[in-house]
């Protein structure tokens, strides 16, 4: 052992109480690397006194030593000591950041910077500095170019669903409106609603068609891209993304395949999920104090995987089953979509008849089968003919209903999984009694 340290050894034997010997002592045993030596003077220290340094001295061992959430425990202790220097907040965000709680280590990240605006690392400005100035902007815009629509679609252009879209207008469209009419009731606004319903059957549609109706803006980012494209910095991302909805209010904030991030808890994502979903809720949670203009839908097919926290209030508070159409629902979504097409008389009634458990993609799929046998036709006489009832028919044969599949696995979970009847309406639409 080195010189130093044997003298300072000698010297505390003189004076056992002097604590600046004994942190000097500490000190000089941590960067000569005698880990567990240093870590019995700092707790020494400690048991007379409550001295900061020696904490952080504790911290530093703690990190060295892998035991993050330890470390973590000792410099939050510091902080709100008081004890908020440069040397903490650093440790802190790299021992949170060990931890993969990315979203608390932006947070304490963001407070080192204002104390060190000139300190930089490329790992952690790549995965936590939220970006100022040109850089941000240079961020922004890229989401922005990539992820920022202006829907010409509206609710007359969604077939059937007149309650889901009464729903939507009630719980997000008239507070955005009418503010000040909801707070007179002292009703709340805020929250989002959450659609769920076989694949095909218009939520990503509607969602769109929701922003066309107020005339927002649409941003409909899928979590399945987050976790794919942007590993490392996803809920840097995600900030970000609510952050160019901000900005471009009115707008709606739409999260496709949401069940991604209760899926990914299950695989090999795991913590990086787990740490995702706690960003989006608190970007969700934040939306309460400031939601002005901006409106919150998400879609899934399995609401079942979904963590129930996403179901608080101001949360994803309401959820909305959005079954295949009805009847009178896909004649309507057949003649929207025969709309702008050469068509003779259609007999929609019979359509609608024959394509029970349609969903409508399924009917936009039937039309395009049709179609395709159809320009075969006109490209041999040279003159496009008109599309028949018959040949939608025909059509309907090589093109099967896509719905059944998706209510064989959901009857499981409406029936034994039906936490608060949160599913009833899968029964209902399945004539099953509860
Ligand atoms: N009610 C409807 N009215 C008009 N068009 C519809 C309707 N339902 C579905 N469609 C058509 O079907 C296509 C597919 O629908 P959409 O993508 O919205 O389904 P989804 O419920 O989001 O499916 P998934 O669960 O697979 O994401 C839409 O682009 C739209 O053209
Ligand atoms: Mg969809």
């Amino acid at each position: 052992m080195d010189q130093n340290i044997e003298s300072l050894r000698e010297a505390l034997k003189f004076s056992p109480d002097n604590i600046p010997l004994r942190l000097h002592l500490a000190d000089a045993l941590f960067n000569s690397n005698h880990l567990d030596e240093a870590e019995t003077e700092y707790q020494s220290v400690l048991s007379k006194e409550n001295n900061p340094r020696a904490k952080m001295g504790l911290a530093k061992i703690f990190y060295r030593n892998g035991a993050y959430s330890k470390c973590n425990v000792v410099l939050e202790e510091l902080i709100e000591a008081g004890n908020v220097d440069f040397e903490v907040l650093l440790l802190n965000t790299k021992a949170l950041v060990k931890e993969h709680a990315i979203a608390d280590a932006m947070v304490i990240y963001k407070r080192a910077l204002e104390l060190n605006p000139g300190f930089t690392d490329e790992e952690l400005d790549a995965q936590l500095r939220i970006a100022t100035g040109p850089e941000l902007e240079e961020s922004l815009q890229e989401i922005e170019s990539s992820f920022v629509q202006k829907p010409t679609i509206d609710f007359k252009d969604v077939g059937g669903m007149d309650a889901i879209k009464k729903e939507i207008d009630l719980k997000i469209i008239q507070p955005l409106k009418h503010p000040e009419i909801y707070q007179a009731y002292g009703k709340k606004i805020g929250g989002g609603i959450l659609l769920y319903g076989p694949p095909g059957c218009g939520k990503t549609y509607l969602a769109k068609a929701t922003a066309g109706q107020v005339n927002a803006k649409f941003i409909s980012v899928s979590l399945n891209d987050i976790l794919d494209m942007w590993i490392g910095s996803s809920e840097k991302n995600l900030h970000e993304v609510f952050e160019v909805a901000r900005q471009n209010t009115p707008c709606v904030l739409f999260f496709d395949e949401i069940d991604a991030l209760g899926a990914s808890r299950s695989d090999m994502k795991q913590s990086a999920g787990r740490h995702l979903i706690n960003q989006f809720l608190m970007e969700l949670d934040s939306l309460e104090n400031d939601n002005e203009g901006l409106l919150i839908l998400g879609a899934t097919n399995t609401p079942w995987h979904l963590d129930a926290a996403f179901r608080r209030p101001g949360r994803f508070d309401r959820i909305i089953f959005v079954p295949p159409p009805d009847t009178s629902a896909r004649a309507l979504i057949f003649k929207l979509k025969l709309a702008e097409k050469p068509v003779e008389a259609i007999d929609y009634a019979i359509l609608s008849k024959k394509s029970k458990d349609y969903s409508g993609a399924d009917i936009e799929a039937v039309i395009d089968i049709a179609i395709e046998s159809k320009l075969e036709e006109a490209i041999l006489q040279g003159v496009p003919k008109p599309l028949t009832t018959k040949e939608l028919q025909t059509a309907m044969k090589k093109h099967k209903p896509t719905t059944n599949e998706w209510f064989s696995s959901a009857k499981n979970f409406a029936l034994y999984a039906n936490q608060s009847g949160l599913y009833d309406e899968i029964l209902d639409y399945l004539n099953i009694k509860k």
